[in-house]
């Protein structure tokens, strides 16, 4: 009887995304090493000075609209075992980028929100918007101006579809960190809550804070190392 293919829970971080020209949050030319957490991205932040805060996501946004920054390799390779992994799959992303959405990746989450959605404060609604945001847009759902935030979520909030991810982790028989320096809790715990009943690979530019953690860490940029942990994966389950 063929062994079932396992069920895989995918985590990606900043580190996939690298080689699309977007920045990571903790190298050396890294958001945070420029700009503060507590100045852009927190609820107090925004409350304090939401023009600077929507300035922050505005230049972000833009970026992702420049026809330069496209998915790459790594992104496809996962779209790809997406489409064709024969098992349950769930891709969680930390990024708020569009990049694995554009890959094609379908069982996909977006576990810090999206930079191509905006959230009315007012009525709660989420809408898609690539545009510039500001206090003054009204929300296209409640008419009412002053409550549009970017649909990210900020340090101090909790992420989204907890939950449904805790679900996938319970049931996993291998998980997968790529392109993350595991910093970020509750992220960066998730290998430790699988270890000892799902295979745990580490795929990343160097080793991570959680490298100690996984039964297996390759090191490489993702765009060299996804697409061959793929075409492996294929070949023997696909
Ligand atoms: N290929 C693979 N890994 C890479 C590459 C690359 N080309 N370039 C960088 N990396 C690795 C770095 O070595 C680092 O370990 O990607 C990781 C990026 O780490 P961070 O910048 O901390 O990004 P991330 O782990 O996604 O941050 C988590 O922190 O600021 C918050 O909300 C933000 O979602 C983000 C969270």
């Amino acid at each position: 009887m063929a062994e079932r293919a396992p069920s895989i829970v995918i985590l990606t971080g900043a580190g996939i995304s690298r080689e699309s020209g977007l920045a990571t949050f903790r190298d050396a030319d890294g958001i945070w090493a420029k700009l503060r957490i507590e100045d852009v991205a927190t609820p107090e932040a925004f409350a304090r000075d939401p023009v600077r805060v929507h300035a922050f996501y505005n230049a972000r946004r833009a970026q992702l609209r420049d026809a330069a920054v496209q998915p790459n390799a790594a992104h496809r390779a996962l779209a790809e075992l997406d489409a064709r992994w024969p098992g349950e799959l769930l891709l969680v992303t930390q990024n708020v980028d569009d990049l694995h959405d554009r890959a094609g990746s379908r069982r996909l989450l977006h576990m810090h929100g999206e930079l191509m959605k905006a959230r009315c404060l007012h009525c709660g609604a989420v809408r898609p918007w690539a545009q510039d945001l500001a206090t003054a847009t009204p929300c296209p759902a409640c008419g009412r101006a002053g409550g549009m935030r970017p649909h990210v979520v900020w340090f101090g909030e909790m992420p989204l579809e907890m939950e449904r991810i805790g679900e996938a982790l319970e049931g996993c028989g291998l998980f997968v960190a790529i392109g993350t320096s595991a910093q970020v809790y509750p992220a960066a715990g998730f290998v430790a809550e699988v270890a000892g009943r799902a295979r745990t690979v580490e795929l990343n530019l160097e080793p991570s804070a959680a490298t100690g953690h996984f039964d297996e860490a390759i090191h490489g940029p993702a765009t060299e190392l996804v697409p061959r942990f793929v075409e492996d994966l294929l070949r023997r389950w696909g």
